[in-house]
């Protein structure tokens, strides 16, 4: 493939053809996907969580969510060991909670001491003040490069009603990321 520079004005709607990484670099920093924090509690205690924005339900029957955690992350290893994991929906006005947990690492700070919690199934910190929750046991984990793919089960949850709108990436592509992924 032909990679065209990269600064080069282009007319709008021109296809600009370059390599796969250069182009979904591109694409992504143009989507919005909706922006999710995991938590997890290990058996031995620990506790950790981060923002994701590679999220998505992957199963109708039986529920189910898929979460990315880079394998940098301080709760990629707390979520391993943990049986069960929690991924909070967040708000429009949750910009606070994804900063907390998208620009501080639990390898500094404990960032369940600056935020309102609770004990969910299996002790797993469910977050106040989020959008909507589900957690459950982990289902499977797939290797998946840089990231290791969790699918969570969807056993328990709640939302607030009525439901406002919700924090997508576009609105915290400012954080920066408290850990190098
Ligand atoms: C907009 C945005 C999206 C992010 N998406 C992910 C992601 O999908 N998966 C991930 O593991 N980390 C992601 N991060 C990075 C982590 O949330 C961040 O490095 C966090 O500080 C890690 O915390 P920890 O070290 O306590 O686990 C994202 C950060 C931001 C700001």
């Amino acid at each position: 493939m032909t990679r065209q520079a990269r600064d080069t004005p282009a007319t709008p709607g021109t296809t600009v053809t370059t390599d796969g990484e250069a182009a979904l670099h591109e694409l992504a920093a143009g989507l919005d996907p909706p922006m999710v924090i995991v938590t997890a509690l290990a058996p031995d205690g620990r506790r950790s969580g981060c923002l994701v924005g590679f999220s998505a339900q992957c199963s109708i029957h039986p529920p189910r969510v898929l979460a990315c955690i880079s394998k940098a992350n301080h709760t990629f290893a707390v979520a391993t060991a943990a049986p069960v994991l929690a991924v909070h929906f967040l708000g429009d006005d949750d910009r606070g909670l994804a900063q907390l947990f998208g620009g501080e690492t639990g390898d500094e700070v404990d960032k369940f001491e600056r935020c309102s919690w609770r004990p969910g199934p299996n002790g797993v910190p469910v977050l106040d003040g989020v959008k909507g929750w589900v957690a459950g046991a982990v289902a499977g984990r797939f290797d998946v490069g840089d990231h290791v793919a969790f699918v969570v089960e969807a056993e328990a949850g709640g939302y607030e009603e009525p439901s406002g709108g919700q924090l997508g990436f576009q609105a915290v592509k400012d954080v920066e990321p408290g850990h190098d992924a």
